[in-house]
């Protein structure tokens, strides 16, 4: 995949013909929207910022920070999209939601966001 953490943290270099935005599809229920990324950004800080809910009501103010550790922050992702993370690549193999903070948004998706209470009601498929 190619990088190092899903933050920008660690060394990256740039991609030669990158596309200047990529687009996500995101399905909330049976909402359909496409919004244009930045090519590098994190999914869950995306998702946040065009007013998606990946949290739960309890887990809105207490999660990890998206630091991988809280596991409330999944979502389906319709492609194979390579785990950053001991999480996420448990999410990934077991059928679980993946952690949106432990995605960095390099190519087109699709996003399905999960329903969701309290927590994370995180539940394979
Ligand atoms: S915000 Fe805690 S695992 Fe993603």
């Amino acid at each position: 995949m190619g990088f190092d953490s899903p933050h920008g943290y660690g060394l990256s270099t740039p991609t030669a013909g990158m596309a200047d935005s990529i687009p996500v599809t995101v399905r909330d229920g049976d909402t359909e929207t496409t919004i244009d990324v930045s090519p590098g950004a994190v999914l869950r800080d995306v998702l946040s910022e065009h007013g998606f809910e990946v949290y739960g009501s309890v887990s809105r103010v207490a999660n990890c920070g998206g630091r991988g550790l809280c596991g409330t922050c999944g979502v389906r992702i319709e492609e194979a999209i390579e785990p950053f993370g001991l999480h996420d690549a448990a999410a990934q193999r077991w059928g679980y939601p993946r952690l949106s903070c432990r995605i960095k948004v390099e190519e087109p998706m699709t996003v399905e966001l999960v329903e969701k209470r309290l927590w994370g009601q995180l539940r394979p498929r």
